[in-house]
């Protein structure tokens, strides 16, 4: 026996399969469950049980195929739904349709009514709280309207697929939760619609076994704590291919290996799964037209175009307001719609929206075919020190190119603090900016909150680290915000020359310094200009010297990491950093 300590704790193997209802039995005559395969279906259940403990088939429902196939046929359904309390079931798709054909949430849900309706006709449990949907359609890429009819008809709580995050490689096949359904990944048993009979396996009946006997199947199993397997009703019929190929496997683990093989119902099973798995809990939102099969199941009323080109990720008081409105004053760069309801920054990836999906953060963008540039871009200023964004945004926006801003960590944290003040914060009103930036373990949570806010965005290289791990260093450019300020017309080339957009446009033309702002600002037809609003360009005191001296130090070794990676990246450092670097010495 082979000893293999790592899987001694329970394994857990759910198999499922669709029952006599579902559609392939209109699709091919002969392929559907006569009453001797139902039976056969339970004897092999109870067989199973032996190597798996509490082994029971899931069995799915498409009701609309109930009684459409021969007599025997239909004998057969008969006999199934005669065991119904010796199964567990779950709901397919009433009619067997692919979830994201149905743009309208209501037109789904009437389909999933017309399936519950069926069950509870036929004392189907409807409470198990698991479904699978046909093809994987609408479970990865996410279809918000399947989820939601899901909930609202089943109250489903799990799912299963095979998709995410992509079919192949198999182990790298993850789970996820999503509008408060657990989704598990699903394994592949070898068995199709195509291989029905033992003998016409692909490649001769030798490559089934060999799956079995130490093979691909054998591995699927052995390698992961949680299996689940799905096969068509038509491998449960005919020759019984189904039940074949897992009696065998079991019997194949049993004997070599000392994995306690378990079943759990679907909802205790998907618990179990992110207690071993809790980092899977947040799901990673990719591109659904970057995976032909994905692209396939992707609803075609929904396009994957609506996505930035680029983003300005911050950090906050940097100049990102500034670069943003230069930035659309290019005839050729658009940017998202505002939030309806903040008015502000989307904030896809740093906040909870990013569980809202793919979809709202399309609906930000507009549909290409209908503006004059596609070339659209996104500024959210707390993405730079957001720990989550930089693998979030790289899933969903691999080519974007990303644009961050830096000036003198102290200034942006002061500016940082008297934007607070400004906006009535009680904390940054209570203290002053010396007392924020050097508050010590101990002092108030508030303080303590408003001092990390304050302080951790200037951590430049720690922040830029993060997005080099998931960006080339060809897609990130770092502007001298101090720079942007005092010459935005040369910035504003550099910037178009990264973009690589098209005309070239002349700032020069454009922009002009306002001595009463004390800013660059946009000048108008007339002579006129327009600057940012008050709240950018703002006039304080300035930060006193020990408050200076204070941030210096608390920033010199980071500073010196920004120069150093500035110098692997053969980027000149900012005068700004030159001279934090002086202090140093
Ligand atoms: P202050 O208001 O502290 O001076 P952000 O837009 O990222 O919040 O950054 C705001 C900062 O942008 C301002 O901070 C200001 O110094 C700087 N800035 C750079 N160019 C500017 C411009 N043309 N007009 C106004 N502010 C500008």
């Amino acid at each position: 026996m082979l000893e293999c300590p790592r899987f001694t704790a329970v394994g857990a193997v759910n198999v499922g399969g669709w029952t006599g209802f579902a559609k392939e039995g209109l699709r091919n005559e002969g392929i559907r469950k006569l009453p001797a395969a139902a039976q056969a279906l339970l004897e092999t259940q109870k067989q199973l049980r032996s190597y798996i403990s509490n082994f029971t088939f899931n069995l799915g429902f498409s009701g609309k195929f109930y009684h459409t196939g021969t007599v025997e046929e239909d004998e057969g359904d008969d006999l199934l739904l005669k065991y119904v309390d010796e199964f567990w079931w779950f709901p397919h798709m009433w009619s067997h349709m692919q979830p994201h054909l149905f743009h309208n949430e209501s037109s789904l849900l009437e389909q999933m009514v017309l399936n519950k309706e069926f069950a509870l006709e036929h004392n189907i449990p409807v409470d198990m709280g698991y479904a699978v949907a046909p093809h994987h359609s609408g479970v990865y890429p996410v279809h918000l309207q399947l989820y939601e009819a899901w909930r609202r008809v089943w109250n489903i709580r799990v799912t299963s697929t095979e998709e995410y995050p992509h079919l192949k490689p198999a182990r790298y096949r993850k789970g996820f939760i999503h509008n408060n359904i657990m989704v598990l990944p699903r394994q592949t048993c070898g068995l199709f619609t195509h291989t029905i009979y033992y003998k016409e396996y692909p490649g001769g009946p030798k490559e089934l076994d060999k799956s079995i006997r130490g093979g691909e199947l054998f591995l699927t199993v052995l390698l992961n704590p949680i299996s689940i397997f799905m096969t068509h009703l038509s491998n449960y019929g005919n020759d019984r291919l189904g039940l074949y190929t897992f009696v065998h496997l079991a019997s194949f683990l049993r004997s070599w290996t000392n994995l306690k093989l378990h079943t759990l119902p679907p909802l205790q099973l998907a618990h179990k799964y992110f207690q071993l798995f809790p980092e899977q809990r947040n799901p990673l939102w990719q591109n659904p037209c970057d995976d032909k099969r994905h692209k396939d199941i992707w609803s075609k009323e929904k396009t994957c175009d609506r996505l930035p080109k680029f983003m300005v990720v911050g950090p906050q008081k940097t100049g990102t307001t500034a670069l943003y409105l230069f930035l659309l004053m290019h005839p050729s760069i658009s940017s998202n719609f505002p939030s309806p309801k903040t008015f502000e920054e989307v904030q896809f990836f740093n906040t909870n929206n990013y569980h809202k999906g793919i979809d709202w953060y399309m609906e930000f963008f507009p549909v290409p075919s209908n503006v004059s540039t596609d070339f659209m871009f996104e500024k959210s200023a707390n993405y730079f020190p957001s720990e989550e964004t930089p693998q979030r945004a790289a899933a969903l926006l691999p080519k974007a190119k990303i644009i961050t801003l830096l000036i003198n960590p102290s200034d942006r944290a002061y500016s940082w603090y008297q934007h607070q003040r400004a906006h009535e914060d009680r904390t940054a009103l209570q203290f002053t900016f010396y007392e924020v930036i050097s508050a010590r373990k101990g002092a108030p949570a508030e303080l303590r909150s408003l001092q990390s806010r304050c302080l951790i965005p200037g951590l430049y290289a720690t922040h830029l680290d993060r997005w080099l791990m998931y960006y080339p260093a060809n897609q990130v450019m770092i502007i001298d915000g101090h720079q942007l300020r005092s010459d935005p017309t040369a910035v504003m080339d550099e910037v178009q020359k990264f973009l690589g957009v098209i005309p070239h446009f002349n700032y020069s033309q454009t922009l002009t310094f306002d001595p009463q702002k004390g800013f660059w600002c946009q000048l108008l037809e007339g002579g006129k200009t327009k600057c940012l609003g008050k709240s950018k360009g703002r006039k304080y005191p300035s930060m006193d010297p020990e408050a200076r001296a204070y941030l210096s130090r608390y920033y010199r070794e980071h500073n010196v990491e920004l120069s150093k990676l500035l110098h692997r990246l053969g980027q000149p450092l900012p005068s700004w950093l030159r001279e934090e670097l002086q202090k140093v010495r």
